[in-house]
């Protein structure tokens, strides 16, 4: 048994002053899921009951067992980006139980411009596509879509990643045996009677839900035929005439009673193939992180304390403690969950790196996932460390962490900048899923030093012209870059752009890991091949 040290001051003005600082970070976060909840305006939901639907939240809530969670994927995504648009982007994301298997929900919200698709509404969908095919859950996607939101075809038309992506995955996921699952809900246009047309099994409401390719004015437009939305693409006429869905249910309530059944009748759900130990909560407060995380993203954080605020009864089993020391790498349980765990506490150095890649591999051979928790400037610059093979054995641990067939988590619990970030599992290294507490940043470099890089350069410019600048139009050029890298930085950019999954609360970050876990231990285990490692 390891128990961490346990002891801080909590009565410290530095404890207070952080715990202040954070306890306005989870009021702004609830503030902007708030909003997330609510869904597109007013006069548009009023219209959506009237017509006897049920929202899109209320949907997902009649689908899921009751009581259980619905982790939700990129929730504040859009925020901001379009007017109009509430954070979401006009879908809704999350994985949940639907009679006893954990299902990938997407659901339109057609209160957000009638559920049309944005480039980031794609992103979206594409990003919970991927992460229920790593996971081999069911997609349920409850439609109502006006396909295509038009002027923003660039970001929806022509790229991987964008609308037509959509469709090759679920095509591909049902080639393998993962179930896709649709109900028409709703007036569903082109890309958004496509979706339900590509699936397993579809459900339509009648005279609710309609699929066509084109809708009767554009219909009209190209033919002169008039033909109103039930004849064109309602429920009867699909369910009778063209066979293009397979259940007609009577109101949105029954649709969604006919897909538990269909779920219902998946097959066997996989087995739980870890063994989990009962779960103990931590001896420290995990509120007490409030106070650590450093109110000032200068100031470092003693990882060291958080941990001990993550893991079960605060027990670590820590793997070369005395070497590397501002990596801290180690095994302990999440909710009975086993785990190793990568830490940063300070700077990477070549000692972390090679450290880094030695657990790496204990916990490929062992089958352990991994928890990256990413609070790093970056790695260690200049001529002594470039002599000792910083490169090389950098490259080593990315090699090894990008290699890595274990399921891989990233939690940016700081700052996460450059390589660092990078090495960290970032989201191009694909870990199972990207969380970000409230106070994680990541960016190429760190706000100051870009303005300074980039203040630099223009030095060099002006010092080949034969120019020069005073210091105070040296300061004037450097704010607006400071500026700029700290919005970039913000975790709620991160969201906005789906660049992470989610933004949690630090008390949240036990749950949220658990419900991960479950899902990947019920995936067959990988055994892992290394790319060359440069020694
Ligand atoms: N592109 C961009 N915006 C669209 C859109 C599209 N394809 N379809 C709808 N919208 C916008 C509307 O302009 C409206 O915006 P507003 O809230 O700022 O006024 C909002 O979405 C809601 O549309 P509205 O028609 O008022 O709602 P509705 O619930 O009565 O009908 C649809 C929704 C989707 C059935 C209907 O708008 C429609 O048929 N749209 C055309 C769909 C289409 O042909 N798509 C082709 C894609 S290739």
């Amino acid at each position: 048994m390891a128990i961490m040290k346990l002891d801080i001051s909590t009565t410290s003005d530095e404890f207070q002053r952080n715990r202040q600082a954070y306890e306005a970070r989870i009021a702004d976060l609830q503030a902007r899921r708030a909003a997330a909840t609510i869904g597109g305006p007013e006069r548009a939901r009023r219209l959506h009951k009237e017509r006897k639907q049920l929202l899109p939240r209320e949907r997902i809530t009649a689908l899921l067992d009751p009581g259980s969670p619905f982790l939700e994927f990129c929730q504040l995504a859009g925020e901001g980006l379009h007017d109009g648009v509430p954070p979401g982007g006009s879908i809704i994301t999350g994985v949940g139980i639907v009679s006893g298997r954990a299902c990938m929900i997407i659901a339109n919200d057609a209160t957000v411009k009638g559920g049309t698709y944005y480039g980031i509404t794609c992103k979206k969908h594409v990003r919970a596509q991927r992460f229920a095919w790593q996971h081999r859950l069911p997609c349920i996607t409850l439609v109502q879509s006006g396909g295509a939101n038009l002027p923003d075809q660039p970001n929806i038309f022509p790229d991987e990643g964008q609308f037509g992506s959509i469709f090759y995955n679920q095509i591909r996921m049902s080639a393998e045996g993962i179930p896709q699952i649709a109900v028409v809900h709703g007036p569903s246009t082109a890309g958004g009677a496509y979706i339900p047309a590509l699936c397993d099994e579809t459900v339509i409401v009648r005279n609710q839900g309609a699929m066509f390719l084109g809708g009767p004015q554009l219909v009209y437009a190209a033919t002169k035929e008039e033909v109103g939305v039930e004849a064109l693409g309602g429920g009867e006429m699909h369910s009778r005439i063209s066979g293009v869905t397979d259940h007609l249910a009577e109101s949105d309530s029954h649709a969604i009673a006919i897909t538990r059944d269909i779920v219902a009748r998946l097959g066997d759900v996989p087995e739980q193939k870890w063994s989990i130990s009962s779960p103990l909560p931590p001896r420290a407060d995990p509120a007490e992180i409030y106070g650590l995380i450093s109110a000032d993203p200068k100031v470092p954080t003693n990882n060291r304390d958080v941990i001990a605020r993550i893991v079960d009864d605060s027990e670590f089993h820590e793997f070369k403690p005395l070497y590397g020391e501002t990596l801290i790498t180690g095994f302990g349980r999440i909710m009975g969950f086993e785990i190793g765990i990568l830490c940063n506490n300070g700077v990477l150095f070549s000692e972390c790196a090679l450290k880094a890649t030695h657990f790496i591999d204990l916990c490929c051979k062992r089958k352990i996932p991994l928890l990256f928790m990413a609070d790093v400037t970056g790695f260690m610059v200049g001529r002594e460390a470039e002599e000792g093979g910083i490169a090389k054995n950098g490259a080593k641990m990315i090699t090894a962490m990008a290699s890595a067939n274990v399921p891989k988590y990233t939690l940016i619990i700081g700052n996460a900048y450059g390589a660092g970030y990078l090495s960290m599992c970032g989201r191009a290294f694909r870990p199972n899923a990207m969380m970000m507490w409230p106070n994680g940043r990541s960016a190429i470099m760190g706000p100051d030093q870009a303005a300074n890089t980039l203040a630099m350069v223009k030095d060099e410019t002006h010092k080949r012209e034969g120019t020069s600048w005073t210091e105070s139009e040296r300061e004037a050029y450097r704010a607006p870059v400071r500026e700029e890298f700290e919005g970039f930085a913000n975790a709620y950019n991160f969201a906005r752009n789906t660049w992470c999954d989610m933004v949690i609360d630090p008390l949240e970050t036990r749950n949220v890991m658990a419900l991960l876990l479950d899902l990947a231990g019920r995936l067959p285990q990988k055994h892992t091949d290394f790319g060359v490692l440069r020694m």
